[in-house]
């Protein structure tokens, strides 16, 4: 076995994406394209180097893959393909092994396909390989061309091709194993005399030919995972792909899906046995949900932690929070930013909780806001509830202790504290500290006035003219 260096063609900007963003950081069900090569390279072929060639958006690319054991090449200008290759040759100066050539917009190939193309590379004793497909609809790719024995001749671009090569349905996928040696000075040997005067990273398998040196081609058996992405139209053909490739994956280690067609799930997301996912599901980022979970349809669940036998109602939008064992969450539910809701507590409907802890066992059952708040245990919080935790200026903290009782329509005005086993009377403005196990009411003394309806209708009569 040689050792192997992976390039990774990523410079081009994707003019066809209409984007602003560089193609291969645009996201494939919450990874960036790019990951998916870089990840084929570090984690399964094992290469001793990873280079990713960069141009447009670079600092992006660097930026979004720092914490990647991977190196890079900038091509400032994208001259083609074997001048992008050309840009790595000062990071592979002491390199002699295998060089494989994959590109950062091919990222649905299978590591068992990698594997196979390298090994048959190794044990057919050639100096260049390419992975070709037999596609239905060839246009707008390389074409191969074998010899009589099969071995492969030539790489002809569409522009380039003549009638007859245009019919030819094996197409070059962009992938290639290369033996370095003669990589290195097989490149400077490629010019720009074509139709797109640029420098194809294809002219090589001319090159090595007239040193009579063998080229091999070696073909996938499903093309759907060579496929590039040149559109937002493959995009979502790519991402369709990947998704029902989670959502069975889910479904063989215990997690029921009752509506796999419309289950979205990162390939990110961790789920744990025996959990049900009802249909209409996002779940996103690095989510991770236990065991015996019930997630209600409609359900959008960005970055959070759920623990086990967590329900999860119809209709909640939960981002970056933490849900313990037992809880319960909505139906209609809204947690923010860095919520954490403890053991069996429960958020009902049209409660909305942002950066806070709701203690273990406590309840905000009905149309509550609940923000920069510590609430202790076993606390009731009543139906129209609002924490005043914003001046104009600043944000405010509420603490409430535990075996707390706040009536319904409380306004709790921070900074202020709550004293454990306290309570507070329904329609309470609270602006002052309330002492542990005190009463806190605030509202006007209720006053009846009798007969009014009777002075009313007098009233009534005497305005009325004639
Ligand atoms: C290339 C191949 C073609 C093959 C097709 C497969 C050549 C000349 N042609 O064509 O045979 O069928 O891929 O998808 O190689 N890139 C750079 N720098 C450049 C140019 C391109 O980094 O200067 C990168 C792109 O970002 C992309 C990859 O190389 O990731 C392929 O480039 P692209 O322009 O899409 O090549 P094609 O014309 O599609
Ligand atoms: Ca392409």
């Amino acid at each position: 076995m040689e050792n192997i260096a992976t390039i990774i063609l990523a410079a081009g900007k994707g003019t066809r994406m209409k984007s602003d963003r560089v193609k291969v950081l645009h996201p494939l069900l919450g990874l960036p394209m790019l990951y998916y090569t870089v990840d084929l390279s570090l984690n399964h072929i094992k290469a001793e180097k990873t280079i990713v060639v960069v141009g447009h958006q670079a600092d992006q690319i660097e930026e979004r893959f720092k914490d990647f054991k991977i190196e890079y090449a900038l091509q400032k200008e994208q001259l083609g393909t074997a001048h992008a290759v050309l840009q790595t040759l000062p990071l592979l100066h002491e390199f002699n092994g295998t060089v494989l050539i994959l590109c950062g917009d091919v990222p649905l190939v299978k590591p068992k396909t990698l594997r196979s193309f390298i090994d048959t590379f190794w044990s057919n004793d050639s100096t260049l390989s390419v992975l070709t497909a037999v596609v239905k609809a060839p246009y707008g790719y390389g074409r191969i061309l074998r010899s009589e024995e099969g071995w492969l001749e030539k790489i002809v671009e569409e522009k380039d091709a003549s009638e007859e090569e245009r019919l030819i349905r094996e197409i070059n996928t962009g992938i290639y194993c290369v033996k370095a040696s003669f990589l290195k000075e097989g490149l400077k040997e490629i010019g720009k005399e074509n139709t797109q005067g640029e420098y194809y990273l294809t002219d090589l398998v001319e090159v090595a030919r007239k040193r009579d040196l063998r080229c091999s081609a070696h073909m996938v058996a499903d093309s759907a995972e060579v496929m590039g992405i040149n559109t937002r139209v493959d995009l979502a053909v790519a991402i369709e792909v990947l998704r029902q490739e989670k959502v069975k994956e889910l479904m063989l280690s215990g997690v029921t899906i009752l509506d796999p067609k419309t289950t979205y799930v990162d390939k990110t997301v961790e789920i744990g046995m025996d959990t049900t996912l009802y249909p209409n599901c996002t779940i996103e980022g690095k989510t991770q949900i236990g065991e015996r979970c019930l997630i209600e349809p409609n359900v959008k669940i960005s970055d959070s932690v759920i623990g086990n036998d967590v329900t999860i109602r119809t209709n909640s939008v939960i981002t970056e929070s933490k849900i313990d064992d037992h809880a319960s969450i909505g139906p209609f539910a809204h947690l923010r930013p860095l919520s954490e809701i403890k053991t069996k507590a429960k958020i009902g409907n049209f409660v909305e909780v942002k950066k806070s802890t709701i203690g273990k066992g406590s309840k905000a059952n009905h149309l509550a806001y609940i923000g920069d708040s510590l609430v202790g245990e076993e606390v009731n919080i009543g139906a129209g509830t609002i924490t005043c935790n914003y001046d104009g200026f600043k944000k405010h903290q509420t603490i409430i202790g535990d075996r707390v009782f706040v009536g319904s329509n409380v306004e709790l005005v921070a900074p202020v504290k709550v004293g454990s086993h306290s309570s507070i009377g329904a329609g309470t403005t609270v602006t002052k500290d309330v002492p542990e196990g005190a009463l806190a009411i605030s509202r006007v003394k209720q006053k009846n006035i009798r007969g009014w309806n009777k002075r009313m209708e007098l009233q009534h009569k005497k305005s009325k003219p004639g």
